[in-house]
């Protein structure tokens, strides 16, 4: 890492703010994929997410963090199982209290991006074949249906579905995550559903609220991008790292940006070749390397850390440069606004997040010097959460929340990012307080 830090500006109309999922921060819905999963005792740490921040009842506090941030964005995410309960009934006060959060915002200046599917299911539609039954294809558009036509009118930007590669892998080929499936074939199955699930959401969403009258809908996926760099750089490593980037992020990026399905998902483009995206979301953690091993169940390849390189608390490479290669490259490809859908590190003692967050913004300043339109930054997370499987210890809040007491309190990581966010850049001033 580049330990020299020097003062920088980010240009005029950036926007910074935090990203969350309601699964990991609301608490209190029983009706869903992870509830029962935390049950059935799956949590490495033995905690739950029945409570998890109890954001539900705490959202006027929460906001009040986010403001005390100085964010301009917030990026949430609503939960299907406390919308439409049972299939094809929605949920009236559901759908406002959403509503209420959201005019909230609002009010405090933040405008929200907002994530349709974020990891979790309603029971009904796991109880289904969950993503694996075609049917989950018209089962999220009719959801989508819903929630456009209730808060279309106060709600521009949407993501569709967050990081579909790490969903369908941890769920349907590692078994990690519910439904617990273990199937290379259930993954690109899943994959081929998600694809055009997203497809019908995207024109939903346009279809919907042109009618009520709106031109200015954004739409797009939140993207897991991770660098593959092969260990050596001989040439089978190339073509393994590069295989690896086609099965786990090719396949999604190439199907839910133009609706072209490529093999082993599918071929040709069955909903008609189009522009299914008006921003392209990164979410961007980490890098693998990538060495090549004769076992064909891992597509050939061996997935290591850098030697010696800075990692965080889940032992993940911490490599700011990613960032940069990532979004240059989806750049040059697309031509269109890129947001930084998520980017953040569990640091339980907060000893390098800020330093981490200066080091990914400042690649954003070289990508924006670059002529790389990026536009957002949300930073993952505003608050200590339920994080998945590794249950409530992985820490990745810039605020840090005291699980016996509900207790949120802004690290010092958070102060140096509100401050950031309010002078849109580093000064002098700040790198003498905080690196
Ligand atoms: C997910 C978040 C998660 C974060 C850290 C992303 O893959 O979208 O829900 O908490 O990474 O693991």
């Amino acid at each position: 890492m580049d330990k020299d830090r020097k003062p920088f500006s980010l240009p005029e109309g950036f926007m910074l703010g935090t990203a969350t999922a309601s699964l990991q921060i609301e608490g209190g819905d029983k009706n869903n994929s992870w509830y029962r999963w935390a049950e059935q005792g799956h949590i490495k740490d033995g905690t739950h997410c029945i409570v998890a921040d109890d954001h539900w009842n705490r959202v006027d506090e929460d906001i009040q963090l986010v403001k005390q941030l100085n964010s301009k964005v917030y990026r949430m995410s609503l939960e299907w199982s406390r919308i439409e309960p049972h299939k094809g009934q929605f949920d009236k006060a559901a759908i406002d209290h959403y509503r209420d959060e959201i005019q909230k915002l609002i009010s405090a200046g933040i405008k929200p991006l907002v994530t349709l599917h974020h990891f979790s299911n309603p029971l009904w539609l796991e109880d289904s074949g969950s993503w694996l039954n075609e049917e989950a294809i018209d089962s999220f558009e009719a959801y989508t249906a819903y929630v456009v036509s209730q808060l279309g009118d106060i709600v521009s930007e949407w993501v569709t579905i967050n990081e579909p590669n790490i969903y369908l892998i941890m769920s349907y080929a590692f078994g990690h995550w519910p439904p617990g499936k273990k199937s290379i074939l259930d993954y690109f199955k899943g994959a081929k559903n998600m694809i055009l699930a997203h497809i019908k959401s995207y024109k939903k969403i346009h279809e919907l609220r042109k009618e009520m009258g709106y031109e200015d809908s954004m739409v797009g996926v939140a993207f897991h991008l991770r660098v593959y760099d092969p260990k050596k750089g001989t040439a089978i490593e190339k073509l393994v790292a590069k295989n690896t980037e086609r099965l786990s992020q090719e396949i999604f990026v190439a199907g839910m940006t133009e609706g072209k399905l490529i093999f082993p998902v599918g071929s040709g483009y069955p909903m008609g070749k189009g522009k299914y995206f008006d921003f392209f979301g990164i979410n961007y953690y980490t890098r693998d390397i990538i060495s090549f091993t004769p076992d064909l169940g891992k597509a050939f390849a061996k997935t290591e850390v850098k030697e010696d390189a800075p990692i965080n608390d889940l032992g993940w490479e911490i490599y700011p440069e990613g960032l940069y290669r990532l979004c240059k490259s989806y750049y040059d490809r697309f031509k269109l606004p890129i947001f930084i859908t998520e980017n953040g590190t569990c640091d339980s003692r907060d000893a390098f997040r800020t330093e981490y967050i200066y080091d990914h913004l400042y690649q954003v300043k070289k990508l924006v010097e670059d002529g790389v339109d990026v536009q957002r930054y949300y930073h993952w997370t505003l608050m200590d959460n339920f994080e998945w499987i590794e249950g409530l210890s992985a820490r990745f809040g810039v605020v840090e929340v005291n699980f016996d007491t509900l207790e949120r309190t802004i690290r010092k990581s958070g102060r140096f990012y509100s401050e950031l966010s309010e002078n849109n850049g580093v000064t002098a001033d700040m790198i003498e307080r905080y690196l």
